[in-house]
């Protein structure tokens, strides 16, 4: 298997320029043997699971109230209505004829492509509730072992106890429990977070990550962050004890404004976000006082505070987090600007259709994918390499900008930074025909601080 991405420190995403990688077939890459696309576990040809053994999210909600209402605006159940998500598999499906249908749903619909009812050139509309219902309760809680910590790589045991954390649990009517170690464990999440595309190059890999980081060792886990302990009842008659919190927040908004119940649920969901986002990261910013007419050396570092996994981190080719940095004299004029928008919202790099490469200065932490060509792609399957400068578990990355002050008529010199995030940029809604949603994305502040720098006479 193909690893080592390639770190570079800046301009990593400013190189490459040519044809439109978007329609050209021949950057495309040839189709792996069929074999791989046929993997017992999780792909296999003949169904391995029945639908009819599942009995839905909802009826868990029955008596799991408070889980429900949690997971039910989770990411895992928008895994398979997602529009982004739809919009990238029908674009597969077209390029490679259907043969490799199964590859995307593994993960984002286990049940769906154990049992059959994903094949070659299905249509999202025709698929049964239990497949839409993506990484439902029942997915997880059949989870009795992880055999490969990446492409849905565990085993479901249906028709069994339902495995928890809870070692003692009061009996259920409706099902038989049993403790499993793995739900306390990040590994329970490695087999779908941990991407791999089919010719072997990583995509994703939070837990790979992870298993390098300082929290491995100290057993800090993906549920310690992404599913917050709190006392509550896990049925509405049981006693209280510790439960976790099935939200599982991350950085994504649905992009669509009736997925959640009401505009106070977005603002609340906006709240959590910008919570996990704002503890995520810092910036700091130094400067010596220079000559009017010169320009200022301007110091900036960003420190990633997350012992755990990379900025960004999953799908860290759609991710933008990038350094805005403002410079105005005392007159409010501006020196100096990088990290601001076009008029499509798009960052001034390669795919800035109005000022491409305008922005040299452009500091990104994320990753890039380039085709056999060597031009930037949106498509994990239409690509070669995968190059990524995402930030390790507590590291540091220090640039030097130079803010030029000939246009100063007076100090000091203001200098506003901020490091954003935004889960998709626009071109790629656009490249996905979902450019009615390009209004809805968000963009969160990382950190932000300011600066003055007093000008000498030169
Ligand atoms: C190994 C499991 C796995 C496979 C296979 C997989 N995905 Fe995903 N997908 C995920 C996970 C996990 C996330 C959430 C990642 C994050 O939020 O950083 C995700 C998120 C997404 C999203 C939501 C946007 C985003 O960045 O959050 C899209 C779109 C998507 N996947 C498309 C695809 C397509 C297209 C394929 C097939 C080429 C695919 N996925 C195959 C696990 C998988
Ligand atoms: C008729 C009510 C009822 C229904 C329906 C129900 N459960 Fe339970 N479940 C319980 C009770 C009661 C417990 C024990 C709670 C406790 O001890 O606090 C429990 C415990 C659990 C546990 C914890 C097991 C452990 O050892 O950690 C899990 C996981 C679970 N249920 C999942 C589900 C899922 C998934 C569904 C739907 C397929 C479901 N339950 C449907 C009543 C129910
Ligand atoms: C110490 C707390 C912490 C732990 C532990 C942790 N995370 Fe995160 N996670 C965060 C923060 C903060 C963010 C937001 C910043 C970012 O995107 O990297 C995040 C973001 C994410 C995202 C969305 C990332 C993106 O940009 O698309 C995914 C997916 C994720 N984490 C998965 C995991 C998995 C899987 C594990 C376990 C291997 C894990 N996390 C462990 C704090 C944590
Ligand atoms: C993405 C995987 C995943 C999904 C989906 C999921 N769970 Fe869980 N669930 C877990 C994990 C992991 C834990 C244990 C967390 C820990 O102990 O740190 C857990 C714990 C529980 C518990 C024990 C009490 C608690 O809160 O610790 C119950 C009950 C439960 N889940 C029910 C459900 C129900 C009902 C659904 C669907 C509405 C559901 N889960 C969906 C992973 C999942
Ligand atoms: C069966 C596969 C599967 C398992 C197991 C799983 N996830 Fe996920 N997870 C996904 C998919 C697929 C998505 C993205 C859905 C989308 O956006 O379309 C996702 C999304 C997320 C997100 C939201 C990321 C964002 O960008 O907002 C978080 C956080 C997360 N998962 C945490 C976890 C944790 C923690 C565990 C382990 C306890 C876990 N997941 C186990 C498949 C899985």
């Amino acid at each position: 298997m193909r690893l080592a991405p390639v770190y570079l420190a800046l301009g990593l995403f400013q190189g490459g320029c040519g044809g439109d990688p978007q329609t050209d077939p021949d950057a495309r890459v040839p189709a792996p043997d069929a074999e791989i696309l046929n993997d017992d576990l999780s792909m296999p040809l003949a169904p391995t699971v029945d639908s009819s053994q599942f009995m839905g999210a909802s009826s868990c909600g029955g008596c799991h109230t408070q889980h429900f209402n949690e997971w039910q605006f989770s990411m895992h159940s928008y895994a398979m209505v997602d529009p982004v998500y739809r919009a990238a598999v029908k674009v597969r499906q077209a390029d490679r004829e259907g043969r490799e249908d199964r590859f995307c749903l593994q993960c984002h619909s286990p049940i769906g492509t154990r049992s059959g009812d994903i094949q070659p050139g299905f249509d999202f509309e025709s698929l049964e509730a239990i497949t839409l219902e993506g990484v439902n309760c029942e997915t997880c809680h059949s989870i009795s072992e992880v055999q490969r910590p990446y492409n849905a790589g565990m085993v479901l045991d249906v028709g069994g106890p339902l495995k928890g954390p809870i070692e003692n649990p009061e009996s259920s009517p409706a099902h038989q429990t049993e403790y499993s170690e793995l739900f306390l464990s990040s590994k329970l999440c490695a087999s779908c977070h941990d991407v791999v595309e089919v010719d072997g190059m990583n995509l994703e890999r939070p837990y790979q990550e992870w298993l390098e980081s300082p929290a491995a060792e100290e057993g800090v886990e993906c549920q310690t962050c992404h599913m917050p302990t709190y006392r509550g009842r896990a049925t509405n008659t049981s006693a209280e004890r510790d439960l976790h919190e099935h939200r599982f927040v991350g950085v994504d908004m649905p992009l669509e404004s009736d997925f959640l119940p009401s505009p106070e649920d977005y603002d609340e969901l906006h709240g959590r976000i910008s919570n996990l986002l704002t503890s995520a990261a810092t910036i700091t910013l130094s400067a010596e006082p220079g000559a009017a007419g010169d320009q200022l050396d301007l110091f900036v570092s960003i420190h990633n505070n997350i012992v755990a996994h990379n900025i960004p981190t999953g799908s860290t080719f759609n991710r933008q987090v990038w350094l805005e940095v403002i410079a105005t004299d005392a007159d409010n004029n501006v020196l100096y600007e990088t990290g601001t928008l076009d008029s499509n919202g798009d960052l001034r790099n390669y795919w800035s259709e109005e000022e491409q490469f305008s922005d040299h200065d452009l500091i990104e932490f994320g990753s890039r994918l380039t085709d056999i060509a060597g031009n930037p792609t949106v498509f994990s399957w239409r690509a070669t390499e995968h190059h990524t400068n995402s930030l390790s578990p507590l590291y540091d990355r220090t640039s030097t900008l130079f803010i030029p002050t000939s246009a100063a008529t007076r100090g000091p010199i203001h200098i506003e930074a901020r490091l954003r995030f935004r889960s998709f940029p626009p071109y790629l809604l656009r490249a996905l025909g979902l450019a009615e949603f390009v209004s809805n994305l968000e963009i969160f502040d990382i950190d932000s601080i300011s600066l003055d720098v007093d000008l000498l006479d030169p």
